[in-house]
């Protein structure tokens, strides 16, 4: 099979796409036929940092990055009873582990992934994965009737999914972009947007219950300024905050958190239903095939993208 390699970290030409073994599934794994596969900034933050590649890959070169895929069922270990060669899943795998996602084949436990519902194209299944999942995790069961929720980067891949989710749960949702993009975020739900280049959101804001914080830094340490006391302040870009930030926080009462992502089928269902129901929708903004997978690196790399980088095979 073909599966895009890397020997080593570096600039996106480290990326290469080369003949491999198809892999074989373990007794609870699907091997899974790949259609489509979405980008992730992990991704690139991944490819381009040896340490970090280490981390996750140990020594095993060449890595086999990526963990969203989307495509059909052609082998099931013997102990898998939930799915059957043939079917449509989807579901982001192995995270944060060896998800080895740039592939034709991907071997995956079948308790990460869903059924992709009919209707749904493999692209759009694609991406509905790491992302869809984070905004899920991060908002749910912490969001609730009325809350008054700040969503930053509102038009980037995480972001469209969480204002979706967070209108979903009965949230007012303010949200931030370039203007570019302001009627993009609206017309996925949110009540107000902020062009974050003309004003400070900090400034104009008042009575915020939550924050879904995409940036860390300046930003998390204004969010957690402006949130109410006892607010809540979830921030998904690092584990690390600064000493101002962790005290204020305390200061404040406020409930400040790093989360992580984490596979799981359940919510890959609970996401499958909401694209089947149509309370959800993903917005693709570009598509590339499996040959040109750099040059999608290279957009979700620009920081700029609106909703989701997927990649074609
Ligand atoms: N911990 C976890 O489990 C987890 C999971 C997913 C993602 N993440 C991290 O979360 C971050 C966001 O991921 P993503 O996939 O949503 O990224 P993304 O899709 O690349 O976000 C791009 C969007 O960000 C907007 N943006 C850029 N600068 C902005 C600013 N200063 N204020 C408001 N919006 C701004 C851009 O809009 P304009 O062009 O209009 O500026 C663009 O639409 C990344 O660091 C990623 O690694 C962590």
């Amino acid at each position: 099979m073909k599966a895009v390699l890397l020997d080593q970290a570096g600039a996106i030409d480290q990326l290469t796409l080369r003949d491999i073994e198809k892999p074989t599934p373990n007794k609870n794994e699907i091997l899974i036929k790949a259609k489509a596969l979405s980008i992730n900034p992990v991704d690139f933050k991944v490819r381009g940092n040896e340490d970090v590649l280490t981390m996750i890959y140990g020594p095993e070169r060449p890595a086999i990055i990526g963990w969203d895929v989307a495509g059909e069922v052609e082998a099931v270990g013997e102990e898998v009873t939930a799915f059957k060669v043939g079917d449509r899943v989807f579901g982001m795998v192995n995270f944060l582990g060896m998800g080895k996602a740039y592939a034709e084949y991907v071997t995956a436990p079948y308790d990460q992934l869903s059924a992709i519902p009919q209707g749904v194209s493999y692209e759009d299944a694609a991406a509905t994965t790491l992302a869809a999942l984070t905004a899920l995790q991060v908002l749910r069961d912490k969001v609730t009737h009325g809350d008054r929720v700040l969503i930053h980067a509102g038009s980037g891949g995480v972001g469209h999914f969480a204002i979706q989710i967070a209108k979903q749960l009965g949230a007012w949702v303010v949200s931030t972009s370039s203007s570019k993009n302001k009627e993009f975020i609206s017309n996925l739900g949110a009540d107000h947007h902020i062009d974050y280049r003309a004003e400070a959101f900090e400034e104009v804001l008042e009575n915020i219950d939550f924050v879904f914080d995409m940036f860390n830094g300046e930003i998390l340490h204004k969010s957690v300024a402006l949130v109410k006391e006892g607010g809540t302040v979830i921030s998904i870009p690092s584990p690390e905050f600064s000493t101002e930030t962790k005290n204020l926080a305390e200061e404040k009462n406020v409930h400040l958190a790093f989360h992580m992502v984490q596979s799981n089928g359940a919510d890959m269902s609970q996401l499958a239903n909401m694209l089947q129901n149509g309370t959800l929708t993903p917005y693709v903004s570009h598509q590339f095939p499996f040959d040109k997978i750099g040059d999608a690196h290279a957009q979700l790399e620009s920081g700029r993208t609106v909703g989701k980088v997927v990649v074609i095979l």
